[in-house]
């Protein structure tokens, strides 16, 4: 039995029982759900993912704690989003589908395409942009090509899901407009362009409901209007209540939550909470999520061509290095230059995040053994600062002496391994003071400072006067060096733009001291803003804004010209002349923004409508179209519910970044006959998009309801940091207990990601990642212990353990 069709499934379904369907809606093991040979259902396998295989043969997790198979580590999305090249995106996933299958994995868990609304967000590295029109182009290529492969994508985390201090505990409160306009739009795109066969929920709550047991998120958005077809996978402990997620449209339980949540399941469907057609319907999802991935999998040879994906893994990365500066055209490196190869990451690169993507890497190449093939002349190399932070004046003197001897040093600085993980957000966006003190040293002795950077998300750049040239590398995979030398050399001239803003400084983000939330509410108070929507409206200055980059060439925009008018008025596209006016071929990725009238409805001053990589000789010419996203010339409207068009004067601008547009034109537009949402409200800061304090007042008008309490409740969802704010003595010594470990845990600078994870855990996890030793009848007397019930929680414990072990 094949293929895609989820209706084709009818006669097996028949003969299952209740028991069998809802047992077949959990996983059996970590990354496994239950095989039934009898009904020749073969078990289906997970594995992460995003940017690597991370099939786990021995003991599993999702932290990425335990070694896994070796697989390609290709460039991580915050990286390939820097490439704007969803041809790239697609040969990558094509590669990852490769091995998904010869590793006997039917789904990879990625693509990750959050929204980056902070730059402090762990988990930034998986993620693409703060645009959902590049993460969501990014991502539905990325799909297309795991999917070439007859394995499934399953893009994730669905959805508003932007910060990790919580993470399975946080409930994102944010306007319906924002929601629609900004958080969806990528899945939207991803799931109409690309036609995903897995989804993952996230862990977070939307507006107040579970992500995963969401029927307007899953149901009425995701289902019926955007006519999603495959299957929901919660996130891996995620689920809170399995029975409220089935009806909604969520199929598949993960990781392994034990027989009592399919007793649960049972209950429901038995007592009509569940009906049986919902039950149908996600057994009719899953079914075909096995089915038509299983045949790939049997039919793969079993290995793949790691020299070739290598290979891969450089191009990509070479194609996705951004140039931020390059003073005095130091680079290209002519060959024969003597080169001070200085900093750690030379030796021992960054090149992935922590946590459930890191990949074990078929071999990872490093500059200090590459640069002997590159034509560059090493004249030696030092490490120049301790990883940890930890001073290390010895090791500057020595690195400030080997730059002199050198023509230009090559400096290898960044974030350190620990700055990024999942699990964790970043407490600011520094590097290490050490690694300044290097760079000012070395400049010091030799100013000719070209700095390679590794990072997976933004840093402040104070120290940037003292580099003459920088080339942002982001985290490159297992392949990274090779592309750096590449890069350096003029192999590859750079063509790589930034997928988002580099603030100044943290402090200019909006909302940036309530960001993360520590209580269970996330307030989005800052709206549509995010990113260079806000730096633009509001015109604060950055450091670098989203979609700028250099190349060693230049290029010139001319002759604008508006393509022929669609049903709604509205261009079908946008072309001009773009030439190659220096000496070497390069590509350019030129961007389109649209400038709305804004007569009624607020909103940022120019949003990203499309963007092209063009790829030009020296001296050649092309005329490129740029046709407008659907949602170009639309906004969200909050009384109909629906996307309109306002009418009045639209200006379309054709840039090199968001900030250096390059040809501009205007188109009137009729506009759709509706209510204008906001009449009679004072939304002053959503005018202006001075957003950075929102007042309850103003943040409640939007939203068009209170502001949820701030206070913990005591409930499933109470996260397990929370314990010593209950009424019981025992809650209070295992919240002593715990916030010490954590605390001693980040104090450390090596975080235990087990104790992290374990701190933002909320109660009901324990229900549903402990493989059935915890039940939730056992976690609601946990309830009623820190309720209060000291005597009456402690026996309903006892109670219900007994139980679970005899049904067990
Ligand atoms: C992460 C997911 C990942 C899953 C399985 C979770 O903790 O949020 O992105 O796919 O674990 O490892």
């Amino acid at each position: 039995m094949e293929g895609d069709l989820v209706d084709s499934y009818d006669d097996l379904i028949a003969r299952m029982t209740i028991e069998q369907k809802c047992a077949l809606l959990s996983g059996a093991g970590e990354f496994t759900t239950r095989a039934y040979p009898e009904l020749g259902i073969p078990e289906l396998r997970f594995s992460d993912g995003p940017n690597g295989l991370r099939k786990q043969a021995g003991a599993s997790d999702h932290l990425g704690l335990n070694p896994s198979e070796p697989a390609t580590c290709f460039p991580t999305a915050c990286t390939m989003a820097n490439s704007w090249d969803p041809v790239l995106a697609q040969r990558e996933g094509a590669a990852m589908g490769e091995e998904a299958a010869a590793q006997g994995v039917n789904v990879l868990l990625g693509p990750g395409l959050n929204i980056k609304r902070n730059p402090l967000c762990g988990r930034n590295f998986e993620y693409y942009s703060e645009d959902p029109l590049l993460a969501g182009r990014m991502a539905a290529a990325c799909v297309r090509g795991i999917q070439s492969r007859g394995v499934a994508a399953c893009p994730k985390h669905f959805a508003v899901n932007s910060q990790e201090t919580r993470r399975m505990a946080s409930d994102s409160v944010v306007d319906e407009r924002t929601m629609r306009e900004l958080y969806l739009s990528g899945f939207e795109r991803v799931v109409r362009e690309s036609a995903p066969k897995c989804l993952m929920s996230s862990y977070n709550l939307v507006n107040g409901t579970y992500a995963n047991e969401s029927r307007h998120l899953l149901g009425e958005i995701l289902r019926r209007e955007w006519g999603y077809r495959g299957a929901v996978v919660t996130d891996w402990g995620g689920s809170n209540d399995h029975a409220a997620g089935v009806a909604a449209g969520s199929t598949f339980e993960m990781p392994n939550p034990g027989k009592d949540s399919v007793r649960e399941l049972v209950a429901a469907v038995r007592s009509g909470s569940v009906g049986g057609e919902a039950l149908d319907a996600r057994v009719r999802e899953a079914l075909a999520l096995i089915f038509s991935t299983d045949a790939a999998v049997r039919a793969s040879r079993g290995w793949f061509d790691a020299e070739a994906h290598h290979a891969l893994a450089r191009e990509i990365a070479a194609q996705c290095a951004v140039l931020l500066k390059n003073e005095g055209a130091l680079l290209p490196l002519a060959l024969g230059t003597r080169v001070a190869l200085i900093g750690d990451f030379a030796d021992a690169p960054r090149y992935q995040g922590a946590g459930s993507s890191a990949v074990n890497a078929t071999q990872v190449d490093s500059l200090r053994v590459l640069i002997g093939e590159s034509g560059l002349d090493c004249v030696g190399y030092e490490p120049g600062y301790r990883r940890d932070g930890g001073d290390g004046a010895a090791l500057v003197d020595k690195a400030a002496v080997l730059a002199k001897r050198a023509d230009v040093a090559l400096v290898c600085l960044g974030l350190t391994e620990i700055q990024e993980s999942e699990g964790l957000d970043r407490t600011d966006m520094r590097i290490n003071e050490n690694q300044v003190s290097l760079l000012r040293a070395v400049a010091a002795a030799n100013p000719r400072v070209v700095m390679l950077l590794s990072a997976g998300a933004p840093v402040e750049v104070p120290w940037l006067g003292d580099a003459r040239a920088l080339l942002h590398l982001a985290l490159g995979g297992q392949a990274g060096a090779g592309a750096a030398l590449d890069v350096l050399t003029g192999k590859v001239c750079p063509s790589g733009k930034l997928a988002e803003t580099w603030p100044v400084r943290y402090e200019d983000v909006p909302g940036a001291a309530a960001y993360p939330s520590t209580s269970r509410a996330a307030e989005y108070r800052e709206g549509p803003y995010v990113g260079y929507r806000y730096f633009n409206t509001a015109d604060v200055p950055v450091a670098f804004p989203f979609g700028y980059g250099l190349s060693y060439t230049t290029f010139a925009y001319s002759d604008v010209a508006l393509g022929p008018a669609g049903s709604d008025g509205a261009p079908s596209e946008i072309s001009f002349v773009l030439t190659n006016t220096g000496e070497v071929a390069g590509a350019e990725v030129a961007q389109l923004y649209v400038e709305a009238p804004r007569r009624d409805v607020f909103g940022p001053a120019r949003v990203l409508a499309g963007f092209v990589k063009v790829e030009l000789r020296p001296g050649e010419s092309r005329r490129v179209a740029l046709p407008p996203d659907a949602h170009a010339f639309q906004y969200w409207n909050v009384r109909t519910h629906g996307w309109e068009l306002e009418g009045g004067t639209y200006r379309l601008h054709v840039g090199a970044s968001s900030r250096d547009i390059r040809l501009s034109c205007e188109v009137e537009l009729a506009g759709t006959d509706v209510p204008v949402p906001y009449e009679g409200l004072e939304l002053a800061p959503y005018e202006t998009g001075d957003v950075r304090t929102v007042d309850d007042a103003t943040f409640e008008r939007l939203l068009g309801r209170p502001v949820p309490s701030a206070r913990p409740r005591i409930d499933r969802s109470m996260t397990l940091g929370e314990l010593g704010r209950g009424r019981s003595p025992l809650g209070w010594i295992a919240g002593a207990v715990l916030t010490h470990l954590y605390r001693k845990s980040l104090a450390s600078g090596e975080p235990d990601l087990n104790v992290t994870f374990v701190y933002n855990m909320p109660l009901r996890a324990l229900a549903k990642m402990t493989g059935g030793a915890v039940s939730m009848g056992m976690v609601d007397a946990i309830v009623m212990e820190l309720r209060g019930f000291w005597v009456i929680g402690l026996l309903r414990f006892l109670v219900e353990a007994l139980l679970n072990k005899l049904r067990s």
